[in-house]
């Protein structure tokens, strides 16, 4: 299955120059949501982790269903202020845009395997950014899931060697 015919690109969104991959479309599609959980849990399934990470909001659509398939627990990061418990925080820099992102600290034990996930890999910032607030919790990021990954932005080369993988590359 070619996921790009779901995917829509939509140039200059948010702002002039970025080209949007827009994945509601393929999400509309609930033979081709499935596939796109099931070949990502198809590619971890012997990592033997021990739950998924996916930040806010687009890292939910694909995690939390990828640790349902997985058979494991799903720690949301989520964007500063929006946790109830004891947090820990971390600045990041977008593709556009800057923000912070937090994680409750009872999230993860110390020598958990923690599969990171979301919907799309650019510049890396906001994945190594979750990678950075997982370490500090004790946690080992055995990898990273995405079912887009942007190529010329290089986003792989901040997330120090783990096991990326993406269903979906664009050039532009
Ligand atoms: C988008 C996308 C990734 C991130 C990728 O999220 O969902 O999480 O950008 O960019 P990066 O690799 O350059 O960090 P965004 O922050 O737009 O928010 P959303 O998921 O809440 O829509
Ligand atoms: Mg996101």
């Amino acid at each position: 299955m070619n996921y790009k015919d779901y995917i829509r690109v939509i140039p200059d969104f948010p702002q002039p120059g970025i080209s949007f991959k827009d994945i509601t479309t393929l999400l509309q599609d609930g033979e081709v949501y499935r596939r796109v959980i099931q070949d990502l849990a198809e590619r971890f399934k012997d990592l033997h982790i021990d739950c998924i990470a996916g930040p806010e909001a687009r890292g939910f659509v694909i995690g939390a269903p990828l640790a349902v398939a997985l058979g494991v627990g799903f720690v949301p990061i989520r964007k500063s202020g929006k946790l109830p418990g004891e947090t820990i925080e971390a600045d990041y820099a977008l593709e556009y845009g800057k923000d912070k992102l937090a994680m409750h600290k009872d999230a993860i034990k110390p020598g958990q395997k923690v599969l990171i996930a979301d919907d799309l890999l650019a510049t890396g910032g906001t994945i190594a950014t979750s990678i950075n607030l997982v370490k500090q919790l004790g946690g080992e990021v055995v990898g990273a899931a995405f079912l887009i990954e942007l190529l010329e932005l290089n986003g792989k080369e901040k997330l120090g060697g783990i096991d990326i993988f993406s269903l979906v590359q664009y050039n532009g």
